[in-house]
């Protein structure tokens, strides 16, 4: 088995440096690798001194949201609770593959990551949750798991150094909720993978109602390559002039481009040379159409904006979207907006778990009516009553998912109305295309907040 692509001259390798070294995988490989320096020399320091370290780098995590993992870390404080650490490997966000690839070539730098981090948290268990799915990496992590026992760098005299840290993995159910991390708890603990609402917040009552910390795959190995080389070696990847995104960050690409695959980039790197200069821009010449930069659940930009934009957290809210989990989606001009965005509906509708009306009526009516559009049987109101329901999805829920849903369908209809409106115009339920416009602007003109912003983002 070998890794897909030959690391691109323009790739940072930090994460990404043994994929595709299948020795990397054994222990031996991994500790001949510098495997087990950063535990062991965390393990040699007090918790909130690696806390500190990885407070200082300004390492984000890279599950989506981009919270500072050592704050994150400083909320766990010595209080003789049981303390949890949850390795987030639910990896479900359409278009996101990289800790994938983490997991199944470097299992041990999940491990370290993994136990590091309970020890900074002041946790003696690790649980690695992972996509039920990702049978090799399962098995690749098990393994490592077993191996690490059985050269005592796990257990109850970690490292030899008097100190007790437990990793275990547990297989995920399957479906998408179970990334969110109250829902991840739930599924960890037995029980049916709802989010559940917030406060309390995890760190003060998680996993079996203990103080918890949840993390991403690759924010934890990042934390580990910061423990060995320093929170100034991380800062210098990344634009100096924006402090707030560091370091590296493994990019996922699928979709219509030339060279698809996983790519580590440092932050700040411009992101139309990585998608025409690195990923080879759409295949067999032609246009790239759309890109949904950070997995399924942010605003799609347009080429333009691409071109402009900038690989880190800052950068691509300047562009108009979010960097997310870092699965870039790339769709090329034979692509139809209208089919593209109601399949994206028609997941989230799939994957609710239905606790909010909001989110259930509403992602199941988004994808009706979008699905209407597609067919071609849409109505004058269609348009105007997605972006009022997008809008009573938004903010509203126990968890995003609802939002998640909203945001490529707000984001699509503005900057797609055309592939929208042709469709309606040929629609036999449209008795003439100006009945459609007439309405936006009968809701501009009723005054209700709702309706003003429906008409504001519809452009009238
Ligand atoms: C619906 C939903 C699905 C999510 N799926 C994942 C996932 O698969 N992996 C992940 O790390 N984070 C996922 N998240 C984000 C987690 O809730 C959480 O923020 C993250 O694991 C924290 O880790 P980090 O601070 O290291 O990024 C998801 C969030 C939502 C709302
Ligand atoms: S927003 Fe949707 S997925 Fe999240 S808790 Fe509510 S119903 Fe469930």
């Amino acid at each position: 088995m070998g890794y897909p692509h030959a690391p691109h001259p323009r790739e940072t390798q930090v994460l990404s440096t043994y994929f595709g070294d299948a020795e990397a995988r054994t222990l031996a490989g991994w500790r001949a690798r510098g495997g087990y320096a950063a535990l062991e020399k965390a393990l040699g320091m007090e918790p909130v001194e690696v806390q500190n370290v990885v407070k200082d780098s300004g390492l984000r995590g890279r599950g989506g949201a981009g919270f500072p993992t050592g704050v994150k870390w400083s909320f766990m404080k010595p209080d003789g609770k049981q303390h949890y650490l949850c390795c987030n490997a639910d990896e479900s966000e359409p278009g996101t593959f990289k800790d994938r690839e983490i997991m199944r070539w470097t299992p041990h730098a999940v491990v370290e990551g993994v136990a590091m981090g309970a020890y900074a948290i002041y946790a003696t268990v690790g649980y690695i949750y992972v996509r039920g799915e990702y049978t090799e990496p399962i098995a690749q992590l098990e393994q490592a798991v077993k191996d690490a026992y059985g050269a005592g760098i796990l257990g109850e005299n970690a490292m030899g150094t008097g100190k007790t840290v437990h990793v275990h993995v547990h297989r995920g159910a399957g479906a998408y909720i179970c990334g969110e991390e109250t829902a991840l708890m739930n599924s960890l603990e037995g029980r049916r993978g709802n989010p559940r609402i917030k406060p309390p917040f995890p760190a003060v009552a998680g996993l079996f109602a203990q103080p918890t910390t949840i993390n991403n795959v690759e924010s934890l190995v990042a934390a580990t390559h910061i423990v060995v080389n320093g929170a100034e070696w991380y800062k210098q990847f990344g634009r100096p002039d924006n402090p707030k995104s560091t370091g590296t960050k493994l990019f996922s690409v699928c979709g219509n481009v030339t060279r698809p695959g996983n790519y580590e980039m440092a932050m700040g790197f411009p992101f139309g040379e990585f998608l025409w200069d690195v990923c080879g821009g759409a295949p067999n010449g032609r246009e790239i159409k759309a890109v949904i930069p950070g997995g399924s659940s942010v605003p799609i930009l347009t080429p333009d904006e691409c071109r402009t934009a900038v690989m880190d957290y800052e950068g691509m809210v300047a562009a108009g979207s979010m960097l997310g989990s870092g699965g870039v989606i790339v769709m090329d001009d034979r692509q139809d907006m209208v089919r593209q965005i109601a399949r994206l509906a028609r997941f989230y509708a799939h994957e609710s778990c239905a606790q909010c009306s909001q989110c259930r009526e509403g992602t199941a009516w988004t994808t009706k009516i979008l699905e209407r559009i597609r067919d071609g049987n849409g109505t004058a109101q269609d348009l105007d009553t997605l972006l009022a329901i997008a809008d009573g999805m938004t903010g509203k829920t126990i968890c995003v998912l609802s939002d998640s849903c909203a945001t490529p369908v707000v984001s699509g209809l503005k900057k797609f109305r055309h592939e929208f409106e042709a469709k309606l115009k040929a629609s036999p339920n449209v008795v003439s295309f100006a009945e459609a416009q007439q309405a936006s602007q009968r809701a501009q003109r009723g005054g209700s907040s709702m309706a003003a912003r429906v008409a504001a983002s519809m452009g009238q």
